[in-house]
């Protein structure tokens, strides 16, 4: 069982992927990390001529099953370096592969990120597409950051935020939108336990439509 879980910056995907993946016991995948880490690797050429190249390189260097310094890739920097190397059309196709591999395990595997749903695996079982309003999320991340000692300022990261789903949301090679067979679920006024409930939900509707479908056919 292939599970894709899309949605824009803090909108708890990783949370939920990360309980769907214990709950079916599958192997989880954050792809944001992935993007993180070639932003991370070529962070200092942000504004240089060579980024572009520097960050295909690094996107094609990346050893993306061992990724280390998680704290510093999920600083909000990183966050924004990583939509930087995401419009890069061969960064997204260096990266892939990996992706790919990972989904297609023998057993299944959950996946999260932008385009799971529409690029990596548009055949995946289950695709959910997480949503909550851009001042929620700016709180979760604001909490999920003062919980490691980040000081921060709101009005700056609510910014940050909405500039970097606008970035993602105009990349040419993306594929951020909700998929046609996605189900959408809203958890701007879900808690993490109740969002998590609901997101088991569907992957269980879905599979029993699809086990039901197997049988009649
Ligand atoms: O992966 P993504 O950036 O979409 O979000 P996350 O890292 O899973 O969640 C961001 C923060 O929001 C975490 O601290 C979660 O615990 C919190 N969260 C929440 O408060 N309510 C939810 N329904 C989901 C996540
Ligand atoms: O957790 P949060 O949603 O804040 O970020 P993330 O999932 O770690 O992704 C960081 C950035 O990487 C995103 O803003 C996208 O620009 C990019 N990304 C992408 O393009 N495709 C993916 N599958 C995952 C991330």
């Amino acid at each position: 069982m292939i599970i894709a879980v899309d949605g824009p910056a803090a909108s708890g995907k990783g949370t939920l992927a990360t309980g769907l993946a214990q709950h079916y016991g599958l192997p989880h995948l954050d792809t944001g990390l992935l993007y993180r880490a070639v932003g991370r690797a070529v962070g200092d050429y942000e504004d240089l001529p060579e980024f572009e190249a520097r960050a295909i390189a690094a996107a094609e260097a990346l050893d993306a099953g061992h990724l280390t310094d998680i704290a510093e890739l999920t600083s909000a920097r990183s966050g924004v370096l990583a939509s930087k190397v995401a419009v890069i059309g061969p960064v997204r196709q260096a990266l892939f592969e990996f992706q790919r591999s990972f989904a297609t395990q023998a057993g299944g595997a959950v996946l999260d990120g932008r385009d799971i749903g529409t690029k990596i695996c548009p055949d995946a079982d289950v695709k959910l597409f997480i949503q909550a309003d851009s001042k929620a999320r700016m709180e979760r991340r604001a909490r999920q950051l003062e919980a490691r000692g980040v000081v921060v300022d709101r009005y700056a990261l609510f910014h940050q935020i909405e500039e970097r789903d606008a970035r993602d949301m105009l990349n040419p090679h993306g594929g951020f939108y909700k998929a046609a067979d996605a189900h959408l679920l809203e958890t701007t006024h879900l808690g993490i336990e109740a969002a998590l409930r609901a997101a088991i939900a569907i992957v269980e509707k879905v599979m029993a439509l699809k086990a039901g479908g197997r049988t009649s056919s």
